[in-house]
């Protein structure tokens, strides 16, 4: 058994790169790191020093899915200890991964089953080394995609793909996550962390209360019907400028057409320090 922390936090330049700490046992993910993640996001979000979140896994792995022998067996009888368990496990998985306040990325750094899908997911991007390796293996040990696993699959990999892992439990590499939409891009083991480093460093130079909510507006939105889309994106932006202490538009659209200073086709508005 390891000594350290099951989640990890290192916050540099902006960045918070949070591990999942359990090497030995691939980053399964167990009560340790369940309550260790609802801590470490709650943290994070407002932590004035953190502008995106980077999430990874100790050693060889992204993390080996949900804990067989700790979240599932160890609650088989225990049915209260259960439930406050797959909650929090669904509140920092998606519940609070989706609507994170900061841009978050996963950096999937080798094996990624099951359960650890669901974090990946609801990241909003996410970078793999080429050779990691991915599955959902549910179907080779009895059950299936369960927790919210299937439905965040849907979110992003298309319908044949998705039945074709689903059913078959086969294992893939980084450069089919990619092709299928899993991640965003496929890197080489030995760029993976300067790659993520650069990503983080674009979103670290937008205005962060736009971004927050260009990625909640469009989680939100693509569960909508169009009608009700058009009136909440609407609504959505015009909040967004209330609470932006930058007025970004306002600078934008003064530096494009006043300034003549920048074109916002080729890149962001010049950010007032
Ligand atoms: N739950 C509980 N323990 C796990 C685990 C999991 N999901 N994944 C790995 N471990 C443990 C192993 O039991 C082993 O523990 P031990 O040292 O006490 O025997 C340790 O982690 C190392 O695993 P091992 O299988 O020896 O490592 P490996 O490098 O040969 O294989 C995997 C790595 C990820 C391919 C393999 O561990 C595996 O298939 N894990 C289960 C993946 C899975 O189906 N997850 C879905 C869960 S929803």
């Amino acid at each position: 058994m390891s000594n350290e922390e099951p989640v990890k936090i290192s916050i540099e330049d902006g960045i918070a790169w949070v591990t999942l700490n359990r090497p030995e046992k691939r980053n399964a993910i167990n009560p340790g790191i369940v309550y260790g993640m609802v801590a470490a996001l709650d943290a994070l979000e407002t932590d004035d020093d953190v502008k995106v979140v980077v999430l990874t896994g100790a050693g060889e792995s992204f993390s080996a899915g949900m804990d067989l022998r700790e979240y599932f067996r160890a609650t088989d009888n225990d049915p209260a200890e259960r439930v406050k368990l797959f909650r929090a496990n669904g509140d920092w998985q998606w519940r609070r991964l989706r609507h994170f306040a900061k841009p978050t990325i996963a950096m999937v750094n080798g094996w990624c089953f099951g359960g650890a899908f669901t974090p990946l997911i609801s990241c909003d991007l996410a970078i793999a080394a080429e050779d990691a390796t991915f599955g959902l293996s549910e179907i080779n040990w009895g059950i299936i995609p369960a927790g919210v696993v299937s439905r965040a699959v849907a979110s992003v990999i298309g319908e044949r793909a998705a039945m074709y892992y689903i059913m078959t439990g086969e294992k893939f590499d980084g450069r089919r996550a990619a092709e299928i939409g899993l991640v965003n891009e496929a890197v080489p083991r030995e760029a993976l962390r300067a790659r993520t480093t650069e990503l983080a460093r674009v979103l670290i130079e937008k205005n962060p209360v736009v971004l927050r909510q260009a990625k909640i507006a469009h989680r939100i939105a693509s569960e909508m019907s169009w009608e009700q889309a058009a009136d909440y994106l609407m609504a959505k932006n015009d909040q967004g400028m209330l609470h932006d202490p930058e007025r970004g538009r306002d600078a934008g659209m003064k530096q494009f057409l006043d300034d003549k200073s920048y074109r916002p086709g080729l890149g962001a508005y010049r950010r007032e320090a």
